[in-house]
Order: C-alpha cells, then structure tokens, then sequence
C-alpha cells in the first residue's frame, strides 16, 4: 500500500500525535506522517517527533507569513493530508483551500454541539446526558466541515472537568485513526 504523506499541526500534549504515530506503523494503515507543525515551542508534543525522527517544525503563528513557510515545508515534503490535533490557531481560507478536503480534525464534543473553547464547562453546564468526540473535514467555519466520524459516551453524575476530558480523549484515541482509515477506504 503507497501511504498518504500526511502532517500532524498540533499546540500542546500531541496524544493524539502519538497515537497515530503508533497506527501508522502498521503497513495496512493508510498514511505515514512525514513532518510535524507546531506553534509552540514548549509544547510536549515535540517529543514524540524528536523520539521518532519524524522532521518537525515550529512556526510562530503570531507571524503574518507563517502560513506561507508551512506552505512550502508541506509541498516540500509532498504532503496529501494535514491531521490538526490540538492546533489552537485558525487556519485562513485561502490556505484551506489549498487542502481543500485533505484537511482534518478532531474535536472534544458531538459537533454541531459545542464548537469552540472550553467545552467540557459548557457541557457540564447544560447537563448534557452524552457527549464524545468528532473527527471531521476543515472547512473555513469553525468546527463546521463536514463529520466523518464520531463516537459518544454516557456522561455520570459523578463526572467533571477532568474526568470528561479523559473520557473523551480516550474515544479520540480509536476515533483519530479509524477516521483516518474511513476516509481511504475507497482510494
Ligand atoms: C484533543 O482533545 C482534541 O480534541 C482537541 O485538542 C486536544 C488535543 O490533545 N482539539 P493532544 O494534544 O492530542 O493531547
């Protein structure tokens, strides 16, 4: 199988950037992660590029240009699908554009519900019965594009702040790749 050259964008933890560095080392799994991008340089995330030679790059999205140089390093590496996993910076249209439909990604709550910041409040807030997480297209609304793929979970009395976070992280784990896999299926 020829993968999908693919790069992750991620801000902080890259969970996420791990898990599907751990998926794509299965041959039958449909990308390989060629670089990483990230916009924080003391984010943890860098490690799990650093500890898997993946090239990685950190841009200061503060930068007017910084879509440009990101531009070049995805065409430098032949890049055919971007991952945003925890990537706290809006990406202008025309970039997604560029990607149009080869952008992904992965969100803390059942979109359409709860687009933005600080879901877990908000849910918790609205005594909400379920919730989950959502992997789906970019498009140039926020948390709008269209769903692939999403996966719920019954939220307790019991719950809060830290215990639906990693709930919910826990579902992104299996939704991340097997979205991932859905969208290939066919190619
Ligand atoms: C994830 O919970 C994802 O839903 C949100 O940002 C978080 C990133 O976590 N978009 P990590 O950096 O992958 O650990």
């Amino acid at each position: 199988m020829v993968k999908k050259k693919t790069c992750v964008f991620i801000s902080g933890n890259g969970s996420n950037l791990k898990n599907l560095i751990y998926s794509s080392r299965n041959n039958n799994f449909p990308i390989s992660i060629e670089l990483v991008i990230c916009n924080n340089k003391k984010a943890k995330g860098i490690i799990y590029a650093k500890k898997n030679s993946i090239p990685f790059l950190i841009l200061n999205t503060k930068m007017r240009n910084f879509e440009r140089i990101a531009l070049k390093e995805l065409k430098k590496y032949k890049i055919e699908l971007i991952c945003l996993a925890g990537f706290m910076r809006i990406i202008s249209k025309e970039f997604i554009n560029k990607f149009k439909r080869k952008i992904i990604n992965i969100h803390p709550s059942l979109l359409p519900k709860y687009k933005g910041l600080n879901t877990f409040e908000r849910i918790l807030k609205d005594k909400e019965k379920k919730t989950g997480c959502t992997v789906h297209f970019v498009n140039e609304n926020l948390d709008g594009g269209r769903v692939i793929l999403q996966k719920s979970f019954l939220i307790k009395k019991s719950d809060n702040i830290l215990s639906l976070k990693q709930k919910t992280q826990n579902l992104e784990y299996k939704a991340f790749p097997e979205a991932i896999v859905k969208i290939f299926r066919y190619n």
